[in-house]
């Protein structure tokens, strides 16, 4: 097996080549004054397996680019099969038609990936278990949950609960507690006006009061999201508040909506790179390099 990373994420494919006892192999990747990229296999695939890395985050359409590139170059080398690592996979939130003349973004990203020769894709805590149905490939679907789970057992706390900011992570919260010994959880009714992006809340249901809360989501944009959960959950009595997010996008004024003084600290997983520019004092990174590297075994 031969494992290649795009630009997106270098520390995580490096960890990943680690823990299977290799090296990354070299590509060639020229990028011309005008933005377009030249990319040239150096090494000989031909007949092997190869392994793709690259996060599809920010900037989205060049990461984007750069993976089609790269498997259309493996494929014309004679690679056997490309599994393509897209730890996060973007545009996953424009996963279907939500307001009339819309485009289905996801679905023009699976179409092309299939069609550049993608044989199957690993990814990681996608918003709607539903996204595999858009491609036509083998889609492995893993999850920084247990990883999370970990984490919470080594944080003290007597009472304890789970909440999901939104009522469309009830799933995720439901599986984690089944892995804390049915910690109990609680929903915020979120609401986001789909032309300003601005999130709003008429409640939760499920008791905080005087409770440990780990809010779970599956990431963190703007950072919108968990400044109202932060504020209504103090509101209803909540103590201690840690974020527990597989994505760091990070995004517009994350800065500002995390520095909230309600959320003790905030754990994300590597799936996106995170330059020292956007790393703040209470954010902690969690590794999801070993669990790749045993599904790619
Ligand atoms: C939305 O449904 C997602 O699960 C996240 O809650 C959302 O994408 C976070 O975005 P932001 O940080 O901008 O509020």
């Amino acid at each position: 097996m031969k494992i290649f990373s795009g630009n997106s994420n270098l520390p995580l494919a490096e960890k990943i080549a680690e823990k299977l006892n290799t090296k990354l192999s070299s590509l060639e990747i020229h990028v011309f004054s005008d933005g377009e990229q030249r990319i040239r296999v150096i090494e000989k695939v031909v007949d092997e397996d190869c392994v793709v890395v690259q996060s599809t985050s920010a900037p989205v359409d060049e990461n984007y680019m750069e993976l089609f590139f790269i498997i259309d170059a493996l494929k014309r080398s004679g690679a056997k099969s490309v599994t393509a690592v897209v730890p996060y996979l973007g545009y996953q939130r424009q996963d279907h038609v939500f307001r009339d003349g819309e485009a289905v973004s996801l679905e023009v990203v699976a179409k092309t990936l299939e069609s550049v020769g993608a044989d199957k894709i690993i990814t990681f805590d996608l918003h709607s278990i539903k996204i595999p149905e858009v491609f036509n490939i083998t889609i492995s679907h893993l999850s920084a949950l247990s990883i999370f789970a970990e984490k919470i057992k080594q944080i003290d706390g007597s009472d304890m609960v789970l909440v999901s900011p939104d009522e469309g992570g009830i799933r995720r919260i439901k599986l984690l507690s089944a892995m804390l010994g049915n910690m109990p959880v609680a929903v915020i009714n979120k609401d986001r006006d789909l032309a300003t992006g601005k999130v709003t809340s008429d409640g939760i249901i499920g008791n905080v009061k005087n409770k440990t809360v780990f809010i779970l989501d599956d990431m963190i944009s703007t950072g919108g999201t968990l400044k109202m959960a932060s504020k209504l959950l103090k509101k209803k009595g909540a103590g201690k508040i840690f974020v527990f997010v597989t994505h760091a996008v990070l995004s517009g004024d994350f800065k500002n909506n995390l520095s909230s003084p309600e959320i003790e600290k905030v754990f994300t997983a590597d799936t996106i790179f995170v330059p020292d520019d956007k790393i703040f004092p209470k954010l902690e990174i969690l590794s999801v390099a070993e669990m790749i590297a045993d599904s790619l075994k």
